[in-house]
């Protein structure tokens, strides 16, 4: 903190009227000094400054002291403007000091980072191995300009560059391999370094210490972009792409964009909108979301315009809504990221989409009307169910309030239902079911197409993280929910064994599966609406469904390495498993139809407290025909026996 004794001096000597007089075009009326405000853009004297005072505009009410004015004209903390001041006025400010003894710990690694960015940076501009890149740079329209800005280097090809020139530089390799910039096989003693061959965007903190790295594949390969690993400067969730550099512009502007990838953020910058940050590959966090309050009280996403795109920035939303920000979106022509379209459109482009993007929340609604989700009963249940954790998400009352009313509006139901369905938890239908699936969709990165998108912090399933293929990759090894190998009454568990083990058995599985689909779906007119979590299907895990959906295009008898290269470390683990659990099935025609029954009892049951969710929104006469249909399940759920298969035995003895 500055002491108060400076505040107070810095304050004294500074020359106000010349400071604003810098931004302002003043003249001196009498005492003071007046010009057109620059806050609400006028044109008339109206903003009047005060030698000894401060400044205020009788038009749009702005006013404060030499402080606020640069705070709010150029972007500054408090801190920084009374060091800014100070500058001009000779009054030195001494620099914040941490009360820590030593200096932080940290501090070599930053500057080892820091030296081998600068290594990247020569490969790419002095050396003949960084041609390519340069090439590459080119290709994408990047300038030397917008490059060097951002810090843009070149990982080269060559296993030993990096290593000599840092081990000349007298950077023992043990530091590099500390750092995660060298890798070790585990079969030789060979040293190898984690980037080759790619282009490398230096991550910088909030403090300006060069903490990691992201790099780009000059041409088509996985991962297209590989980023450092976690570590104790570099934490993916705790970061914004390109923070440092915006956080001036952002204050300024009092809103922030937020795009998804690297080169957008460089793209936006390159065209003069800097107030732009990005997450690194995984889904926006709690922390990234609270960092961004500390500089604006508005956000605007734009985000790729396709389905992966468009979830992922009604996730982002939720977190976003919830520490209180105000949320926008930029919806982008179809196929279209911030990156190609500001290349070709520029800012002029850009900047209309921007200052009339929606708010988060009307554009939901916009999305589920279009896709017809208001029309009928059931529909309008799921469009709610939709809106509601959003609604419930917005931790400013007025924003709650303000969306309730819009909800109630779409959907066509007194505002009170609409409230008590807010405070309401339900359980059991699919929608929770709905719920829990994008959670652990979450959890685990996403299938392979939308990884890059969703995904909490801590996972790093996603092969953009994981070490380089040959690297110290230990074999993965599930700790939640998979645990436990043969699951007592576990119906999906069970099914898929069979399948696996015995799959002379698939086409009545697959038949009987189907059916129970069907039934669980009736008259289902309209399709997903876009951006939104899919209903699950008749597997409810996540893993198995997917291990179940390969299942439906090979067949349960295709070889490992056809499944393999459709799933995901888990998935393939957990299919692994399954194929080797053959002891475990005892009596498998028993087992299926055992599973089957659960499995509709399941349904049965979800179905009734569908039909219970629907009857708040419901006229008399739909009641009538609600609670008839729900009499009719309740019957069938009971010819079905509904707790006999718990006594089966499912497994064998472990
Ligand atoms: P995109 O796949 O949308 O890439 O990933 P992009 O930014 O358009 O990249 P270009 O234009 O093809 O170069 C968006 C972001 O997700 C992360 C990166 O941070 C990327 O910028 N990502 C993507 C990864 O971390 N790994 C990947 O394999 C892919
Ligand atoms: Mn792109």
């Amino acid at each position: 903190m500055i002491p108060d004794e400076i505040i107070e001096q810095v304050s004294q000597q500074a020359d106000i009227v010349a400071i604003i007089g810098e931004h302002v075009k003043l003249k001196k009326t009498g005492s003071v000094w007046r010009g057109p405000c620059p806050f609400h853009q006028g044109t008339n004297a109206n903003f009047s400054v005060m030698p000894r005072g401060g400044y205020t505009c009788f038009v749009c009410g702005e006013k404060g002291t030499v402080f606020t004015f640069v705070q709010k004209r150029l972007g500054m903390s408090f801190p920084e403007a009374v060091r800014y001041v100070g500058e001009k006025c000779g009054v030195a400010v001494p620099e914040y000091q941490p009360k820590r003894e030593g200096p932080d710990p940290r501090e070599p690694m930053w500057e080892l980072h820091a030296t081998v960015a600068e290594f990247f940076q020569k490969q790419l501009w002095d050396a003949p191995a960084g041609a390519e890149a340069r090439a590459y740079l080119q290709e994408r329209a990047v300038s030397r300009a917008t490059a060097d800005h951002f810090g843009l280097g070149y990982a080269p090809r060559d296993v030993q560059a990096m290593r000599a020139h840092l081990n000349g530089l007298g950077v023992p390799d043990e530091r590099l391999l500390a750092a995660g910039l060298l890798v070790k096989r585990d079969d030789s003693a060979e040293l190898r370094p984690r980037f080759r061959d790619r282009l490398m965007f230096p991550i910088v903190d909030q403090g300006g210490h060069t903490v990691g790295f992201g790099g780009r594949l000059l041409g088509p390969g996985e991962p297209k972009y590989l980023n450092s690993a976690e570590s104790e400067i570099f934490s993916k969730g705790k970061l914004l792409y390109n923070l440092a550099n915006a956080r001036h512009a952002i204050r300024k502007e009092e809103r922030v964009l937020i795009v998804e990838g690297y080169f957008d953020a460089l793209r936006l910058v390159d065209a003069g909108v800097e107030h732009v940050v990005a997450p690194m590959g995984t889904a926006l966090t709690e922390a990234q979301a609270e960092l961004l309050t500390r500089y604006a009280k508005q956000v605007v996403l734009l985000y790729d315009s396709d389905g992966p795109g468009q979830k992922a920035t009604f996730r982002a939303a939720d977190v976003l809504l919830a520490k209180g920000v105000e949320v926008r979106v930029v919806t982008l022509p179809d196929g279209e990221d911030p990156d190609t379209f500001t290349r070709t459109h520029g800012r002029a482009g850009l900047m209309p989409l921007v200052e009339n993007a929606m708010d988060v929340f009307d554009r939901k609604v916009q999305l589920l009307q279009r896709a017809g989700w208001f029309n009928d009963l059931q529909h309008k249940r799921r469009a709610l169910d939709r809106l509601l954790p959003t609604i419930r998400a917005a931790s400013d009352p007025i924003t709650r309030d303000l969306y309730l009313a819009r909800a109630a509006e779409a959907a066509g139901i007194a505002r009170e239902v609409l409230l008590s369905e807010l405070h309401a938890v339900r359980r059991g239908n699919r929608t929770s079911g709905a719920a829990a699936r994008g959670a652990a969709d979450a959890g685990r990165g996403g299938s392979r197409s939308s990884g890059a998108r969703s995904g909490g912090a801590e996972q790093d399933l996603r092969d953009a993280d994981a070490p380089p293929p040959g690297d110290d990759s230990a074999p993965f090894m599930p700790s939640g929910p998979y645990r436990s190998r043969v699951e007592q009454g576990n119906a999906e568990q069970t099914l898929l064994r069979v399948l696996l083990t015995q799959p002379i058995h698939q086409d009545l599985v697959v038949e009987e599966l189907g059916k129970l689909e069907a039934e669980d779906s009736p008259g289902e007119g309209l399709g997903d609406a876009e951006g939104f979590e899919e209903s699950p299907g008749v597997l409810r895990d996540p893993v198995y469904a997917a291990i179940y959906a390969a299942v439906l295009r090979h067949g349960a008898d295709a070889d490992p390495e056809t499944f393999a290269s459709e799933l995901d470390p888990l998935e393939i683990h957990v299919y692994e498993t399954l194929r080797g659990e053959a002891d475990a099935v005892v009596d498998a025609p028993r087992s299926i139809a055992d599973a089957l029954r659960q499995l509709r009892d399941r349904s049965l049951a979800a179905r009734i407290a569908e039909l219970d969710s629907l009857l708040p929104l419901a006229d008399a006469e739909q009641k009538n025909a609600i609670l008839a249909r729900k009499n009719q399940l309740a019957k069938e759920r009971r010819a079905l026996g509904s707790s006999s298969w718990r006594a089966v035995r499912t497994t064998g003895n472990r």
